[in-house]
């Protein structure tokens, strides 16, 4: 059912108070080859919304937004290793890996706690400790905006990089996801390499942990360091961390030999934009009500009532900042509308 005029302020996790001049559930497939018959989708410009966990609305939407409520979780596929959940588009996140630990199914517990839902996670490939989607991900089914018909498309047609896919790119704004189908292991072997994990479970004196430690230790990393958006508005990490030559990385770590660096099999290496923007001095700044979070600087935040425009400017002055002081471009991991 089309609604005009809808406040976004509890669908954006910035908090922002913007509204779309068209709103729509959208709770089946069947809605949208019906409003597709429609000249809505091809008129207005459709955004989808999903948990609102990544997007910074600049101002109000003048379009249609679709939100994505598509719901359920079935075993489409099982064989004595593994289990294929297919998920609705609108099922939150975090409930689906709650369910998968329940299970004892391996592969999402490292991801515990990302905000959103399950549709969004392939547009920017979400990951965390050591995983990341693509690692689980069999296949999904979206609607094709341009062409009003269903396609399903794998791994491979999704085109994942580092927080990147195919609907960042030549496919942004085309596909409606509702649903996505993960490969979960039946008989799971632990990932504890990323160095908070293990120093958490042996802290609690875990020497051999299984998926539901994992998990636990993950919540209880991403509570103490990362803001809840229902106390203070965030969409996580604002930027990317930036991948730079051998040489950039090399000049940096030379001139700061406390840089963090994590070289990638391809001989480029990842910094920790984290580290650059607290070094730069900006953790923990402040003007109005945007600023950098005080715990962790790769967060900008919205302290009650910061505009899209002025996180955006804030957010501009630290990558000039980076760009001067470290001749590192660090690029927005959020999106803009
Ligand atoms: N660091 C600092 N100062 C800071 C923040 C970080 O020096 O203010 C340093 C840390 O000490 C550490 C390094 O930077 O050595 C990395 O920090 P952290 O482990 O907190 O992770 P991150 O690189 O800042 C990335 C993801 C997060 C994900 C974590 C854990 C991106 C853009 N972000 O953050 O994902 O949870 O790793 O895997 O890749 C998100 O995408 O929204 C997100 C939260």
């Amino acid at each position: 059912m089309l609604k005009r005029h809808i406040s976004l302020k509890s669908l954006n996790t910035f908090g922002f108070d913007v509204e779309a001049s068209m709103f729509m559930p959208v709770a089946d497939t069947e809605i949208l080859h019906n409003v597709w018959k429609t000249n809505l989708l091809t008129l207005n410009s459709p955004l989808i919304l999903g948990g609102g966990s990544n997007i910074l609305f600049k101002d109000n939407y003048p379009g249609l937004v679709l939100q994505n409520l598509i719901a359920g979780m079935e075993v489409v596929k099982e064989t004595e290793d593994h289990v294929w959940l297919r998920c609705g588009g609108g099922e939150v996140w975090h409930n689906v890996v709650m369910h998968t630990i329940r299970h004892n199914w391996g592969g999402l517990e490292n991801m515990s706690l990302i905000p959103g839902t399950i549709g969004a996670s392939p547009i920017q490939n979400i990951g965390a400790y050591g995983a990341e989607l693509k690692d689980v991900f069999e296949n999904l089914e979206a609607f094709d905006m341009w062409y009003g018909k269903m396609v399903t498309l794998n791994a491979e047609d999704c085109a994942f990089g580092y927080r990147d896919s195919l609907f960042k790119q030549a496919g942004k704004g085309r596909y409606f996801i509702t649903h996505v189908t993960l490969r979960l292991n039946k008989k799971p072997t632990v990932n504890v390499r990323y160095g908070d994990i293990a120093a958490t479970l042996e802290q609690w004196g875990i020497s051999k942990p299984g998926i539901a430690d994992v998990s636990r230790a993950v919540i209880h990393i991403r509570s103490s360091k990362l803001p809840d958006p229902a106390v203070l508005g965030n969409c996580g990490s604002f930027f990317k961390n930036p991948v730079v030559s051998k040489e950039t990385a090399d000049a940096l770590c030379t001139a700061h030999p406390d840089a963090k660096r994590f070289d990638q099999p391809d001989g480029t290496a990842k910094l920790a934009a984290g580290w650059l923007i607290e070094k730069a001095g900006w953790k923990g700044f402040r003007r109005g009500d945007a600023g950098v979070h005080e715990k962790q600087a790769l967060v900008l935040v919205n302290y009650g009532n910061a505009t899209g425009a002025e996180i955006l400017s804030l957010a501009r002055e630290i990558v000039e900042d980076i760009q001067i002081k470290y001749q590192v471009t660090l690029e927005m991991e959020v999106n803009t509308r």
